[in-house]
């Protein structure tokens, strides 16, 4: 195949070479196109359409899943969206999954449908081209220009389809996702919809094939000692017609940007075939890869034709050029030194998450996956487990670059074919990822972990494990079954799931056995406040023994640990590895030890926004090296004069030495891993407290007893960010009293108000039972007008004919017999078809709405419209109202329609009447939130237009607050246009 931008490089080629200059393969441009297709999606809430999945003809989707279905009327989102985060609460809603109206039992906010349009140039044709979901909730049906491409059912892993055969390359394409998320897959909250990113993926023919690159570094004796030895797997998919040869070169390039090492290697491929390439590049004095010190490499591998120094491909281009970060580092268990990062001692400063945030529900923008590896981070913690599902790729790509291991865990345990494909699937994906440690196969799978089928299944899936990825080891969560039968038989690393009683036993009779501790903790606190609250669902901030509560917790966590309990019990113990408390953050669902009116969970050492509760005091204090100091709780205790109030103080200090409004209330020595107690009566002032290490003071700390609410504070977490479209500043409003005190007890309602190249995605403020929305939409009404006189009609015998002279504007149809499109007196019999026409006349204002539909009751057969002349769309579906997009061809006064209604079954014709239907302009809405405890926060996205983007926070009875964040020009990503 020669094609013209082939015959132009040889052209090029034979001037350079002429000139004696020699086209260095470095400078190949690679056909490789990743454009992320996140903005400018359609969407509807509910399934109006049944019949959309036709699956009686190839390309035959109907409804939304059809080309030209009218999509003008429904809301612009783009991704990653969730719309569970958009929905009511609903005491009679699922509680696992925050009393969301979501849902069997809520249907019609259960299913809907994104629709996108992208064009593709002419010089796309021969290209291969995949669409990449990184993942939907749940269940979708993805339609390419009507053809029925991918079921989907699970919604955590990404998935991708081949789009090549069905796309149209210089014209319009369409893909329709109907997403159904009635079922639930976990127990907790999942959110609903597109909630990844959407890429469009271009390649030559012969090209890497997805997910074909593996980079990984091994040491000799797996010590990170000499050289590492980087070996880079590069699988080649040649879906020629005929057989290709492909030239492998792989570049391993250094933190600083210079090429190392590479090598070189050359396969033949057969058509519709794939080649793995093996290489292996020595790198002496490596940079490791650790949580302290993130440094990462790149492996660049091109992949050209026969000859390496020169283009010779069919596109007329190199095959393939693809980068891919990775660290070099050794990761291990030892039986009694427990896990080993770069051949050392390393333990494990945990916490498992879900991926939920507050504002954005389960869409968390790439920005916010950073900022909450951030936070925990400022904490100590040094590992994520991500809990219990593949993670969206960014939260990998997050903690590799800013230092964070991964416990990486697989959603399903089964080994038959689909499950053992996901696993595949899952690793293939992440295991190009430095901070990714192991592989956690599953979690506590009640019914299988101590059985001998169990056993069977998790060694399958070990197997294919081990086969996929030789550098890591498996784990998987285990609650209870401890016995001789079961995971615990057969998996490489022991995971427990609290049962912390059980261990030392274990440990005992099993001494070669690897074990960690995978899901500790569940310690349930509500940030900022000191005693239980049955009625408002809040538990006291205190580290205390939740079982010990019961008689306050309809619902106690009898399984649970405190803060203190389970670090002090891991860390004493250097075989167990560390440990992953339950959880970083809290997370929507799950609302223990309460219900109703409690909407999210309680286990968080961080609330939903990320704002931290006592505990994180607690872990930072022992999980860091820097002196910490923090006393709990506030000291706004109006009425409580005189009465005893428990004082808790979390440090590392050697000695603390506590003072109320200057008095000493006893200097006391600090256990390891522990806090101090005191007992204070309270007077309003200050309570403050120096901590000592060798007798130096080397820290102080204050709680104040607050003013009322006097000001709001506003505070972006980043002051600079990407007018990239996608980069999010998140904003603290904190309420104030007159002396810039944060009241702990303030509860104002506040109001935000946003001006410049930038918009609100969502708000929250951590309290767990807080029912106010975390997303307001903007509103708009609909109104239709009848089109149902002045037509007439005709059969005709030409339904084939796209040229009919009765659809042009001039067409003189006055000798037609008038028809009534609201009865049915003007059917068409079997395999008849015919002609309606009439005029519509419509007005300046009608024509100012933000859509304009040309809505048919019901028309009975295919229906091909036509507006002045030219084709507006078509109506596959004559169960429900369809509708065509006429904005674009309507002019005000008289627009002539046409409408050749093909009817190829029992009767057809225009029958329950037809309107025009206006969107009329939108109103964008109103943003507000209380603080709880005397925060709240603001999640402000960039436009792509750079400027300053202005946060106005104003409440009734205090001073309002006004921050500016600088969203800066970038180079933002390439995208789908
Ligand atoms: C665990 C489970 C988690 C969460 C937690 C709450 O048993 O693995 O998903 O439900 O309990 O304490």
């Amino acid at each position: 195949m020669k094609t013209k931008s082939f015959r132009v490089f040889l052209i090029v080629h034979l001037l350079l070479a002429a000139a004696g200059l020699n086209l260095c393969a470095a400078s190949a441009a690679s056909p490789r196109e990743r454009l992320l297709l996140d903005a400018g999606w359609k969407f509807h809430l509910g399934n109006d359409w049944g019949i959309a999945q036709n699956l009686a003809k190839a390309g035959s989707g109907s409804g939304p899943a059809g080309v030209w279905f009218s999509d003008a009327s429904w809301r612009t989102v783009n991704l990653p969206h969730d719309w569970a985060v958009e929905l009511p609460f609903d005491i009679t809603a699922d509680s696992s999954h925050g009393f969301k109206a979501l849902g069997h039992d809520f249907p019609s906010n259960s299913v809907a449908w994104y629709r996108r349009t992208f064009e593709l140039p002419k010089e796309d044709s021969g290209k291969r081209l995949w669409l990449e979901f990184d993942g939907v909730f749940r269940n979708c049906d993805v339609f390419v220009n009507g053809w029925f491409i991918e079921h989907h059912d699970s919604g955590y892993g990404g998935f991708r389809c081949d789009i090549t055969d069905v796309a149209d390359c210089g014209g319009k394409n369409v893909v329709a996702v109907k997403v159904n998320a009635s079922e639930f897959e976990g127990w907790f909250y999942e959110g609903a919809g597109i909630y990844r990113h959407v890429w469009l993926v271009k390649t030559a023919p012969v090209a890497i094939a997805p997910d074909g690159i593996f980079v990984y570094s091994t040491f000799k004796n797996n010590v990170p000692e000499g050289d590492a030895k980087i070996h880079v797997q590069t699988t080649v998919l040649n879906k020629l017609a005929n057989q290709a040869i492909a030239t492998v070169v792989a570049e391993v390039v250094g933190p600083d940007g210079k090429i190392i090492g590479s090598a070189q290697s050359q396969n033949s491929i057969g058509p519709d075939a794939q080649s793995e390439f093996k290489q292996t590049i020595s790198v002496s004095k490596p940079v490791l890869w650790s949580p302290e010190s993130p440094e990462l490499y790149k492996v660049v591998v091109k992949v050209f034709g026969a000859d390496s120094t020169h283009y010779s491909t069919p596109l007329g281009d190199s095959f393939d050029l693809k980068e891919t970060e990775f660290g070099i580092r050794t990761v291990a268990f030892d039986r009694d030194r427990g896990f080993l990062l770069n051949g050392k001692p390393y333990v494990l400063k945990g916490t498992c998450n879900h991926q939920d945030h507050a504002g954005v529900g389960a869409a968390l923008p790439d920005a916010l996956q950073y900022f909450r590896v951030r936070k925990l981070k400022e904490m100590g913690c040094n590992a994520y487990r991500t809990s219990h599902n593949p993670p969206t790729p960014e939260l990998l790509e997050a903690c590799d670059r800013l230092g964070l291991l991964v416990l990486d865990e697989n959603r399903l345990v089964g080994s038959d074919p689909l499950h053992l494909k996901w696993l595949e699937e899952f690793i293939r994906r992440d295991r190009n990822h430095p901070s990714v440690f192991a592989w956690s196969l599953g979690n506590e799978e009640w019914n299988a972990q101590g059985t001998a089928g169990g056993q069977t299944v998790i060694r399958t899936m070990q197997n294919l494990a081990r086969s996929l990825d030789p550098t890591r080891l498996c784990t998987v969560n285990v609650n209870g079954s401890y016995g001789e039968t079961g995971f615990f038989a057969v998996i490489d690393v022991k995971g427990f799931s609290y049962n912390i009683g059980s261990m030392d036993a274990y440990h005992t009779n099993h001494p070669n056995a690897n074990i960690l501790g995978t899901e500790t903790a569940s310690t349930v606190t509500t940030r900022g406040i000191y005693t239980n609250d049955t009625a408002k669902g809040y538990v006291a901030a205190y580290d205390i023994i939740t079982t010990n509560q019961a008689k306050d917790f309809p619902n106690p966590v009898t399984w649970g640990e405190t803060a203190e309990g389970w670090w002090s019990f891991y860390n004493a113990r250097p075989w167990s590895s560390g440990g992953f408390a339950w959880t970083g953050f809290d997370y929507r669902g799950e609302p223990t030890p309460y219900a109703w009116p409690c909407i999210n969970s309680h286990f968080g050492i961080l609330d939903t926004c990320g704002f931290r509760k006592d505990n994180a005091w607690y872990y930072q204090a022992w999980w860091t090296d820097q002196p910490v100091l923090h006393l709990l709780p506030h000291w706004n205790w109006p009425g409580r004069e005189g009465r005893n109030i428990d004082v808790w103080c979390y440090s590392n200090c050697k000695e603390v030495e506590l003072f109320l409004n200057g008095q000493s209330m006893g200097r006391k020595t600090m256990k390891k891993d522990s806090h101090l107690e005191w007992q204070v009566s309270y007077a309003p002032g200050t309570l403050s407290a120096k901590g000592y290490l060798d007798g130096k003071e080397v820290a102080e700390t204050k709680v104040e007893t607050t003013g009322a609410p006097a000001a709001i504070q506003l505070a972006p977490d980043r002051s600079t960010i990407n007018a990239d479209g996608e980069d999010v500043s998140v904003f603290t409003a904190a309420v104030t009293d007159a002396q810039g005190r944060v009241v702990p007890v303030a509860a104002d309602l506040i109001h935000f108000e946003l001006s410049g190249p930038g918009k609100i995605l969502g708000v929250g403020n951590g309290d767990p039972s807080c029912h106010e929305p975390d997303v307001y939409l903007p509103v708009w009404t609909n109104y239709s007008v009848a089109v149902n006189d002045g037509w007439r009609w005709k059969k005709t015998t030409e339904p084939w004919n796209t040229n009919l002279v009765e659809f042009t504007a001039s067409f003189d149809d006055s000798a037609w017999a008038p028809a009534d499109v609201q009865s049915v007196t003007n059917q068409l019999g079997d395999n008849e078809h015919g002609v309606f026409r009439t005029h519509l006349k419509a007005t300046e204002t009608e024509l100012a709405a933000d859509a304009v539909e040309l809505c048919f009751g019901t028309l009975n057969g295919t229906g091909k419209v036509y507006v002045n002349g030219q084709k507006a769309g078509e109506t596959h579906d004559s169960g429900v109202v369809s509708s065509v997009d006429v904005k674009h061809l309507l002019h005000p006064g008289d627009n002539p329609v046409a409408v050749l209604v093909e009817n190829y079954s029992s009767s057809g014709g225009i029958i329950t009447g037809v309107t025009l239907r206006m969107r009329d302009k939108t109103v964008l809405p109103e943003w507000k939130r209380s603080v709880f405890n005397g925060l709240a926060q603001i999640i402000v996205q960039s436009t792509k237009e750079p400027g300053a983007i202005k946060l106005t926070a104003s409440a009734d009875g205090l001073s309002p607050a006004t921050v500016s964040v600088s969203s800066q020009p970038c180079t933002a990503r390439l995208a789908a246009p």
